[in-house]
């Protein structure tokens, strides 16, 4: 892992890692998101809460490339950017662990952990399973994500482990914005501790994070800054160490 070259390295600009200016994205009728504007930088853990259909997986698949918005700007480090699908986002160092996971059940863990980036040696570029095997379970390791063996079949594993696979694979591969849309939502307390210690690290490592929570004691221990969404729009934006979460929770009602 290159964590001294991430603590250390990146541009000297002190411009956000992620800029969204006024984000529109429609579904036919249905306005998901309405002129939504945030930012994340390096060393920060940034939280956007809602109700449930307020727009958060919508804003997060945006960012990803899943979905194109019919309007608004968004900037990497400056740099404006247009993504079309994921592939574009992953080669800006964007890594995005998905509300419904996104791996591949009937696939081991090392070949989930490289999926679309196998290691290849030779004009034949045959598979480097062992070198994958031993770099997931290098991985696994730093984190002390617990499975049985990176040969598993992901199909096998719990909900927590599931998990842990996918946001394992997204801290080897997000070299400046990891994004979670609910990375909690199905573990129990212990795995929910341990989510949450990687976070930290990553925030320590120096990159930029995004986590979408329905949790609000979870954002209050992870986040510096909260973005509120309120049927598709921004309710409000507050710094956690300057709000409360009942206040959190009048903008996210909007019952003020
Ligand atoms: N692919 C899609 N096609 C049509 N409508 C969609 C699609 N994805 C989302 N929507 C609509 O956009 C709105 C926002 O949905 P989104 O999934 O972003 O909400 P959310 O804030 O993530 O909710 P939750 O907390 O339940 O995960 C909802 O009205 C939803 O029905
Ligand atoms: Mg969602």
């Amino acid at each position: 892992m290159e964590t001294e070259a991430r603590a250390s390295g990146g541009t000297a600009v002190d411009l956000p890692t992620l800029e969204l200016r006024s984000i529109t994205k429609r579904f036919g009728g249905v306005t998901a998101l309405s002129g939504v504007s945030l930012e994340v930088s390096r060393g920060e853990v940034v939280a956007i809460v809602g109700d449930n259909g307020a727009g958060k997986s919508t804003l997060i698949k945006s960012v990803a490339g899943v979905h194109s918005p019919e309007e608004g700007e968004i900037r990497i480090e400056g740099e404006l950017v247009r993504f079309s699908e994921p592939n574009d986002s992953r080669e800006y160092g964007i890594e995005v662990v998905y509300q419904d996971l996104a791996l591949a059940p009937n696939l081991d863990i090392a070949t989930n952990m490289f999926l679309g980036r196998e290691l290849v040696r030779g004009p034949l570029q045959i598979l480097r399973k062992r070198e994958m095997r031993r770099q997931a379970q290098e991985i696994l390791d730093e984190f002390k994500i617990r499975v049985p063996s990176v040969r598993a079949t992901v199909r096998t594993l719990s909900g927590g482990q599931r998990q842990g696979v996918a946001i394992g694979r997204a801290t080897h591969w997000g070299k400046r914005l990891v994004v979670m849309d609910e990375p909690t939502a199905a573990l129990g307390v212990a795995e929910t501790a341990r989510v949450e210690a990687i976070i930290h690290r990553m925030r320590e490592r120096g990159l930029a994070v995004l986590i979408v929570s329905h949790n609000l004691d979870q954002v209050f221990r992870v986040a510096d800054r909260i973005y509120v969404m309120r049927r598709g729009s921004l309710a409000g934006h507050r710094t956690v160490s300057e709000t409360t979460s009942n206040e959190i929770v009048s903008l996210i009602t909007g019952l003020a």
